[in-house]
């Protein structure tokens, strides 16, 4: 892969610690951001470490005006965005922004007891701040989305959630990414992702929360204190079209194989 400009990672949290670490071994040039930038970037030669507040304009200035953006944080409010957006977002400048899957509104579909399957052109709930502030971003400077499910890897590991009764055996569906798929998808999406596009990017294979269960019970004897009971019935995210456009392989395909991994390496971390 070659890169034009630099990338700046806006945001350094979980994927964004991920990102610099695949960018540095793809040898891309990389500035990660952070607001407290001493403390939060020690990963991150210092001349590579910006410190950039989306609330705080005096630092937007601190980004190179010839470099992609990455925005790993919700893209809100919307007046800060827009702001921010009008002196720092401008082609020829590449934007991608991590959105959520749960733009998706879905209340009272189903079909045959299921979730309905959601593409790119489900509708989304555009009374969220953060879906008003990434379809500004998408629409007014052709910023490209990603709808992203529910990121695990290492330090972020659902048998831990299960332990700490974060989640229970329900039938609701979950959609799940491996944060390693996310930082290969994001790098990718900002090279060869479609200006002004959304792509839903999970492992495409949602499960219920209740299969989940059984497997960590079986395997490893967890068994979440949540009682059973009525949940929502969740989504089930189509990644299609980020997977061929990007023509993108997995490293994390299986959630099962992931989670013995991690408890091999790190068992006691949530
Ligand atoms: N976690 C999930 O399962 C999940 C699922 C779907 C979508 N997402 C979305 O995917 C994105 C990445 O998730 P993540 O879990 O990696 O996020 P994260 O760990 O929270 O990292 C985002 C980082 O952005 C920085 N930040 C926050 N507000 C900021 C602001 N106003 N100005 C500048 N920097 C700011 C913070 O770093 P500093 O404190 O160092 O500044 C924060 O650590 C987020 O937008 C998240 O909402 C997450």
């Amino acid at each position: 892969m070659t890169a034009r400009h630099p990338i700046v990672i806006l945001g350094s949290g979980y994927t964004g610690e991920w990102l610099c670490r695949l960018a540095r071994q793809q040898s891309l040039p990389i500035l990660a951001s952070s607001r407290r930038p001493d403390s939060r970037l020690s990963y991150v030669d210092p001349h590579a470490r910006l410190r950039f507040d989306l609330a705080e304009r005096a630092t937007w200035s601190a980004l190179p005006p010839d470099a992609d953006l990455i925005w790993t944080f919700p893209a809100t409010p919307l007046e800060q965005v827009q702001a921010f957006a009008m002196h720092y977002c401008s082609p020829p400048r590449r934007l991608m922004v991590l959105g959520s899957t749960s733009a998706y509104d879905t209340s009272g579909d189903q079909v045959g007891g299921l979730p309905p399957w959601i593409n790119e052109n489900g509708p989304v709930d555009t009374s969220l701040p953060r879906v008003q502030g990434e379809e500004y971003l998408r629409t007014h400077h052709r910023a490209i989305i990603l709808r992203v499910a529910g990121i695990y890897g290492p330090q972020r590991n659902p048998v831990e959630w299960i332990r700490q009764g974060r989640v229970g055996p329900t039938d609701k569906f979950v959609n799940l990414l491996h944060v390693e798929d996310l930082a290969h998808l994001c790098l990718l999406a900002l090279q060869a992702g479609q200006a002004g596009e959304t792509y839903n990017v999970s492992d495409g294979h949602p499960r219920r929360w209740r299969d989940i269960c059984a497997h960590v019970s079986g395997r490893w004897g967890i068994v979440s204190p949540r009682q059973e009971g009525n949940s929502e019935s969740g989504k089930r995210i189509l990644n299609q079209k980020a997977v061929a456009h990007f023509n993108y392989t997995f490293r994390h395909p299986n959630l099962y194989e992931a989670l013995e991994a991690m408890q091999g390496a790190s068992p006691r971390r949530g």
